[in-house]
């Protein structure tokens, strides 16, 4: 049954729960309750003055960002510059020396384990798909959907009118529709990121991560895929860390440069392609 859960059902140990008696500010409970996420000041994810080392190598040197709820928002730069490193700090996987890093108004990132990040709300796409390749696509998105459920039953339980509604809408959503009795192994390399995509959004992530969504996709996917974040932005706070240069002028609205582990520009397309500093460090290599 393990192979199959996704992500593992992990229970929040005890003493995230509840507040110390003495503690008068926190309120745990409240933070880690699924579905919830104060974003009331319009912020989404808010990362400030973060640093991580690697053996006094800085990965991560004073990180500044802040994704408004509802964003989508693209962040490039050169190999090495630090992008995957921060999306290891904000889902749990690497910690930082110093900064602050919040979820929403009241999530302190930094309290908190990998596992319960992601059930706190942030879903993240790695480079490789991680599908079930000998499910079907339409099972793929069942067991997505089921999965962080507590209860065991509901995995078991037949699928409601409303729940068949939702999967049935992903499916259209990343034009899987005609596939979706087919075995996920079978997809195109551009079909399962999308399947993928379509996994981790019936989670109802509150913030999605996606390092490199395009890399290796034919032109034509890397367009159907631009026009699905697109559909997609609005809806769901989007961070997209990205090569394709043409892909992000499609689907950019606010862009954030990274070098050397720090933000030297941000704003729109045009602003950061004019900026000297963007075009020494791409032109400079
Ligand atoms: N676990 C690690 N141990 C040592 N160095 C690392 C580790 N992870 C990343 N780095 C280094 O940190 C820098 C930033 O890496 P990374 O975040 O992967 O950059 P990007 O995703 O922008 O290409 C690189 O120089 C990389 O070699
Ligand atoms: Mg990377």
């Amino acid at each position: 049954m393990t192979t199959w859960m996704w992500p593992p059902p992990v229970e929040i140990p005890p003493r995230h729960r509840q507040p110390a008696a003495d503690d008068p500010v926190s309120s745990y409970s409240q933070v880690v309750k699924p579905g919830q996420l104060d974003v009331t000041h319009g912020v989404v994810l808010y990362l400030d003055n973060i640093s991580v080392s690697f053996d006094g190598f800085k990965a991560l040197n004073n990180l500044s960002l802040a994704i408004d709820a509802g964003e989508l928002r693209c962040v490039i730069g050169p190999n090495g510059a630090g992008k995957t490193t921060m999306m290891d700090v904000i889902t749990g996987k690497t910690r930082p020396d110093s900064g602050t890093a919040f979820f929403g108004q009241t999530i302190d990132l930094k309290q908190y384990s990998e596992v319960q990040i992601a059930q706190a709300g942030i879903g993240r796409k790695f480079q490789k798909p991680t599908i079930f390749e000998h499910h079907t696509v339409f099972e793929n998105l069942e067991l997505a959907m089921k999965a962080g459920k507590r209860v065991v039953k509901t995995l078991f339980a037949r699928l409601t009118s409303e729940q068949r509604d939702r999967i049935a809408e992903m499916l259209k959503l990343i034009r899987l529709t005609d596939s979706e009795q087919r075995v996920a192994g079978l997809l195109s390399h551009g079909q399962k990121q999308w399947l993928e995509i379509g996994m981790l959004l019936m989670q109802e992530p509150k913030l999605l991560l996606l390092d490199e969504p395009v890399a290796g996709m034919s032109d034509d996917e890397t367009e159907r895929t631009a026009e699905l974040f697109l559909t997609l932005a609005g809806k769901h706070s989007l961070v997209v860390v990205e090569h394709d240069m043409a892909f992000v002028e499609k689907i950019a609205r606010k862009v954030t440069v990274l070098h050397e582990g720090s933000v030297i520009a941000e704003g729109a397309m045009e602003h950061v392609q004019n900026d000297p500093r963007v075009i020494e460090v791409y032109l400079g290599r």
